[in-house]
């Protein structure tokens, strides 16, 4: 909009006409004054009417909450006994000349001014995007920037290339179930959505990439929790020609550097993060994820620790035995043996780390295992067959096959790590659209049904479940 100043640079510019415009955010009405705060993306400012101004008058009595205007005004110091020092624009008013009304608004669902905690959350997120206008949800998604420009900036630096890896692609064992998108050209066959770009990203290390980053989206169909979403973001990265203490090195100190850069209101509690292998942790605290904060009620302590040295398999409930985190980690060298002889299986240890911050598993990775035969036998313990070793991952032993270097990652559950430096008691509070807990988007009424012939164009039909 030509002409048009920001709310957040008026506060040097008393004595000077302005054209703002934004969002009416409060309306009080003090008989002859009228008073209004308006907002805009960088910040609020009072304005009043004075009674003289009669036409600007007639529109201000008009305006409601949430109306899109844009105002003419004259901006005024304020007398020094009506300063607000802690407000952005507590020592300047506008007076206001003239309004144009861009956009009327019916009476909001809710308030947006509050932190919004007492409100339905479903009506919250059938409303997000009157739900994102509260400040506390307009910080938390521009934060969310900040972070990313911040882990852009370092790892481009340090020489990693940022590569997107697709949406639509197959089936990946991480542990959860896959969304499925059915194939219009191929009735009966289906993509996956991806539960994270494992696959792809040691793909990029045999295609000689090295080092790769990405704000990957993640798919996984699982009950949501508070910490949990079925559509949740990671920070995805992977090096070639690293062991397991370069990947840790790399990302505690981009962890650092964003915590002193961008909250450094923050203590992290211990520097170097310290490690505990998975056998102490379980025996102190009887979980793989400790609060090990020395201060629980300090809400800027981030006690961050890496968890190592993780059992490779477990038993799974059919007794067979299944992996605890990636099936294309390596085991620990000294290990490799017991593998390559499927002996001990129980204590093979694998060369996972997670990373855990104030109780919660913000990240997790591993040197993988480059050697195709080794990869094998992880299937082959897990009792698949040779049929679906080749069906399955047949690209990925050919790949590891073609000169792959050694290599090693970690994904940071992004949302979470948010979350904890916003002290949000949950991730939908870092998300912006973020699902209800029964997985759904009731903005967009998403699951949908769709038409049948829809259906029948995918050679779909659908059958009541059982109860
Ligand atoms: P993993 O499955 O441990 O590893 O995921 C990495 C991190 O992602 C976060 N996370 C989630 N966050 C929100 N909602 C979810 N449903 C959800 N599931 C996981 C957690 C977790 O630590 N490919 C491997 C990474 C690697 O080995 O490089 C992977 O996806 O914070």
């Amino acid at each position: 909009m030509k002409g048009r100043t920001y709310i957040g640079e008026l506060k040097d510019m008393a004595g000077k006409e302005v054209m703002i415009a934004g969002w009416v955010d409060v309306r009080r009405d003090q008989g002859k004054l009228i008073f209004f705060d308006f907002r805009d993306m960088t910040g609020t400012v009072q304005g009043v009417i004075l009674p003289k101004a009669t036409e600007a008058h007639a529109v201000g009595e008009k305006l409601r909450s949430e109306w899109v205007v844009q105002v003419h005004g004259k901006v005024n110091a304020r007398p020094e006994k009506n300063v607000q020092k802690e407000k952005l624009n507590g020592a300047v008013e506008i007076e206001i000349l003239s309004i144009q009304v861009l956009n009327e608004a019916t009476t909001p669902a809710f308030d947006v001014a509050g932190a919004g905690s007492e409100i339905n959350e479903e009506t919250r997120l059938k409303y997000r995007y009157l739900d994102l206008r509260r400040p506390r949800m307009q910080k938390n998604v521009r934060a969310r920037h900040k972070i990313q420009q911040l882990v852009r900036n370092f790892f481009t630096a340090e020489k990693f290339t940022e590569i997107e890896t697709p949406l639509l692609s197959a089936t990946t064992p991480e542990g959860s179930r896959d969304y499925v998108v059915p194939s219009r050209l191929e009735p009966g066959h289906f993509y996956a959505l991806p539960q994270s770009p494992q696959q792809y990203k040691q793909l990029l290390m045999s295609a000689g990439f090295e080092k790769y980053f990405q704000f990957a989206r993640c798919m996984r169909d699982e009950d949501t929790r508070g910490d949990r979403q079925p559509e949740f973001t990671q920070l995805d990265m992977e090096m070639s020609f690293v062991e397991r203490d370069d990947v840790m090195a790399i990302n505690e100190k981009v962890l650092i550097e964003v915590v002193k850069t961008l909250y450094p209101e923050k203590k992290i509690q211990q520097i170097p993060f310290p490690r505990m292998t998975y056998d102490e942790v379980m025996k102190k605290y009887g979980v793989d994820k400790p609060d090990i904060r020395e201060n629980k009620e300090d809400p800027n302590l981030l006690a961050f620790l890496w968890v190592i040295d993780f059992p490779f398999f477990e038993k799974d409930d059919k007794g067979g035995w299944t992996f605890t985190h990636n099936p294309f980690s390596r085991p620990q060298k000294e290990h490799t043996e017991w593998l390559m002889e499927k002996k001990n299986i129980g204590e093979i240890k694998t060369t996972q780390y997670d990373v855990v911050l104030n109780g919660y598993e913000i990240g997790g990775g591993s040197i993988r295992n480059h050697d195709p035969k080794a990869l094998k036998k992880v299937f082959e313990i897990m009792g698949y067959s040779e049929e679906r070793i080749q069906h399955n991952f047949g690209h990925m032993l050919t790949a590891l096959g073609s000169g792959t270097p050694p290599h090693g990652g970690i994904a940071w559950g992004f949302d979470r790590f948010l979350m904890l430096l916003h002290n949000e008691p949950n991730i939908r509070e870092v998300i912006p659209f973020a699902k209800t807990g029964e997985g759904k988007d009731p903005m967009m009424g998403a699951p949908t049904t769709i038409t049948d012939e829809q259906l029948h164009e995918l050679g779909i039909s659908i059958t009541k479940k059982k109860k």
